[in-house]
């Protein structure tokens, strides 16, 4: 099977737009494999109420069994098609959607088994990215998807890191461009009256009014059980300021570095800077395709300078930690 790929600017709407992704949505709703863009990271589509369709993401990622996927919708007013909803999560809905956050809550019959791992809950979400929610609509289905990458692998966010992992697989890539944020959806349990965050993310536990630290340290999404985010390079994290000096000092040692670090400055020989990121939002959107590079250039090590815990910066940190392992 031959994937097809196309195009969409980001200021084709309307007509346009449903002209671009028509074939895209007719391959999703005949239980076809479809990656497309959102916000944060390109999502491995598939028809959420066929288990047929839904089998074929777990085969094409090498997924396991056990790791539910995210089912994305166009509109809030989609949930009661997959969903028992809570006045809990009609509040972060109605503060938070569209965008990077998903609600976990009790799932509806009709959704299968496998999209939900047997779990009994069902993760929800409407993304922010005006394909993504055009695609689903056109479809006709609630669509789900994970990060378009094989299991383990850093998450893509360009249709050409989504094609180097995946191509074999697809009926389609719709290339939005690159994902503004970078990083994946914050995952939050919306059954019982005060949100669990099971995965940090782009919405931070301040915007949900979580305080405590009580909250997530005991209750993780499956998927963060499984080894995440690891490219073959090294990843070694540095304190703030100290990227430079780090790469510097590996590679006079023999090594061939990449560097992610605040301020450029005097590049040492033997380094190269991959991305300079300014806080923590610029990490998040960087990371990953950084962490490719490395791989595609074959170095040996990568040194990234740690961003302060606040806000994104913890999700940041989150990721970062474990692609170092
Ligand atoms: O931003 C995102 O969330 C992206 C884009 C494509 O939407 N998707 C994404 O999917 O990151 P994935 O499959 O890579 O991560 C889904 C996470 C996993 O940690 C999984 O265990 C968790 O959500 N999850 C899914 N269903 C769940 C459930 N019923 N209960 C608890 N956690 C669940
Ligand atoms: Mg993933």
């Amino acid at each position: 099977m031959s994937v097809r790929t196309i195009e969409v600017a980001p200021d084709v709407s309307g007509p346009g737009l449903d002209r671009c992704l028509n074939g895209a949505a007719a391959a999703l709703a005949d239980g076809r494999l479809v990656a497309f863009p959102t916000e944060t990271v390109y999502g491995l589509g598939a028809d959420a109420m066929s288990a047929t369709a839904v089998e074929g993401i777990f085969a094409a990622k090498g997924r396991p069994a056990d790791n539910p996927l995210i089912v994305h919708l166009p509109d809030p007013a989609w949930l009661d098609r997959v969903a028992v909803t809570t006045p809990l999560a009609a509040r972060l809905a109605e503060a938070h959607w569209p965008g990077p956050m998903t609600l976990v809550l009790q799932a509806r019959p009709e959704v299968p088994t496998i999209t939900v791992a047997g779990l009994g809950t069902v993760a929800v979400r409407v993304p922010d990215s005006a394909i993504a929610r055009r695609l689903i609509e056109l479809a006709g289905t609630p669509v789900a998807a994970p990060s378009a990458n094989r299991s383990g692998r850093p998450s893509p966010t360009t249709a050409q890191h989504v094609l180097a992992d995946l191509a074999d697989h697809l009926a389609w890539v719709v290339d939005g461009g690159p994902c503004d944020l970078g990083i994946e959806s914050t995952v939050v349990d919306a059954r019982g009256t005060v949100p669990v965050v099971l995965r940090e993310g782009m919405v931070t536990r301040e915007m949900l009014g979580v305080t405590g630290e009580e909250a997530g340290e005991t209750e993780r999404s499956p998927g963060t059980r499984h080894a995440h985010y690891q490219p073959r390079a090294e990843v070694r994290i540095a304190p703030p300021g100290e990227g430079m000096a780090l790469a510097g000092a590996l590679a006079s040692g023999g090594r061939r570095v990449g560097a992610v670090v605040g301020h450029r400055g005097s590049v040492p020989s033997g380094v190269t800077v991959l991305a300079t990121v300014e806080d923590g939002e610029g990490l998040a959107k960087r990371l990953y395709a950084a962490l490719r590079e490395a791989d595609e250039r074959g170095l040996d090590v990568v040194v990234v300078e740690a961003v302060s815990e606040a806000g994104v910066g913890r999700a940041v940190m989150d990721r970062l930690r474990r692609a170092a392992g």
